[in-house]
C-alpha cells in the first residue's frame, strides 16, 4: 500500500533517517484515526488535536491542517481502505543529534499510513478484563507525544495478564488507561477524568460524553479513586477503534455482576450509529 510522506502519495519504503528526531528523542506527535465504510471518523477533531500538540511541543506543522486532512483523504481513497486506521506522525525533522531543537531550517518530517484492521464488536459486545498498573508517565499526557514507553510498558502487562488494558492511577486516583480513556458508572451518572495535563482528551471520550447527554445520562468530568472505580456500577474504556469496551472485571476484582451495564451498552450503541 502507499504512505504519505512529506506531502507526496509514495510506495512504502525505508525511509527512517537515523538522525530523525522521532527515532532518537521521540520528538514528535501523532494521531490515530479510525476509518469506517471507507470514512475517517471525526477527522477534524482529529486534526484539531494535531494542531495544539503541535503548538504545545512547539513544533511547526509543515501545512496547515485543511491540506493534511486532505491528503489522509487521499491516502484513504488510493489504498482503497474500508476498515481500518489512519497512522500520522510529523517529527521535529532530521538533525545532527543534539537535544536542543535545530533551527527553523530544519523541517518537519510527516508520515501517513494506512492499516486495515477489522472491528472489533465481540469484545465490545462482551467485555474484557483490565488490569492496574501505576501511572509512572510525565505530566503533559495532555499532548498526543510519539514518547510511548510508560504506555507500552503498562499495555505489555495487561497483555501478560489476558486484559485488554491497563488502567493506570496516579497514587490513588485513577487517570486513564494505557491506550484509551476510562469511564465509571455510579448510581447511574458516568464519570470520567477531567481533560487536564494528566489524561489524553480522547476524541472518542469527547463524543462518548456529548452522546451520553443527548441520552439524558448526567455526566461528570471529575477524578475518582481506585477504591471508587473498584465499587462501580459499570466501567468501560474508550479510544479510537476499540470505540466502547465494557471492563468487566480489575485485577481479580469483578466489576458488579460481572456483565456489560446497562448505560454501557447504550453508548455502545450510540457510538456505532455514529458509522452505521
Ligand atoms: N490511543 N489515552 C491515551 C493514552 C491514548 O493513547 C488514546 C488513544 C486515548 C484515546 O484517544 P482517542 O479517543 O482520541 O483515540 C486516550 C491511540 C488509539 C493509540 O495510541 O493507538
Amino acid at each position: 500500500s502507499k504512505i504519505l510522506f512529506n506531502n507526496e502519495i509514495i510506495e512504502r519504503n525505508n525511509i527512517v533517517d537515523i538522525e530523525d528526531r522521532a527515532y532518537q528523542f521521540g520528538d514528535g506527535i501523532y494521531e490515530v484515526i479510525g476509518v469506517y465504510n471507507g470514512t475517517p471518523l471525526m477527522l477534524d477533531e482529529h486534526m484539531e488535536r494535531l494542531k495544539r500538540s503541535a503548538r504545545e511541543i512547539r513544533l511547526n506543522l509543515p501545512e496547515p491542517t485543511a491540506n493534511l486532512k486532505r491528503r489522509l483523504e487521499e491516502l484513504v481513497s488510493v489504498n482503497d481502505l474500508e476498515e481500518g486506521i489512519i497512522y500520522m506522525q510529523i517529527s521535529r525533522g532530521i538533525a545532527s543529534r543534539e537535544h536542543y531543537f535545530p533551527g527553523d531550517d530544519v523541517p518537519p518530517v510527516t508520515v501517513a499510513y494506512t492499516r486495515e484492521e477489522d472491528r472489533m464488536t465481540d469484545v465490545e459486545d462482551q467485555g474484557a478484563k483490565a488490569v492496574l498498573a501505576d501511572d509512572i508517565r510525565w505530566l503533559r499526557c495532555d499532548i498526543k507525544t510519539l514518547n510511548l514507553l510508560p504506555n507500552a510498558m503498562a499495555k505489555q502487562e495487561a497483555v501478560e495478564n489476558g486484559a485488554v488494558e491497563a488502567i493506570l492511577h496516579r497514587g490513588n486516583t485513577v487517570t486513564e488507561a494505557s491506550a484509551s480513556n476510562v469511564f465509571m458508572v455510579k448510581d447511574g451518572a458516568l464519570y470520567t477524568h477531567p481533560a487536564d495535563n494528566y489524561i489524553l482528551n480522547g476524541i472518542t471520550r469527547k463524543k462518548l460524553l456529548q452522546l451520553a447527554s443527548e441520552l439524558g445520562i448526567k455526566t461528570h468530568e471529575e477524578t475518582f479513586t481506585v477504591d471508587e472505580l473498584l465499587a462501580a456500577d459499570e466501567v468501560f474504556v474508550s479510544a479510537t477503534k476499540l470505540d466502547v469496551i465494557p471492563i468487566l472485571k480489575v485485577d481479580d476484582h469483578t466489576i458488579d455482576n460481572g456483565l456489560p451495564g446497562n448505560i454501557t451498552q447504550k453508548l455502545v450503541k450510540a457510538f456505532r450509529s455514529l458509522y452505521e
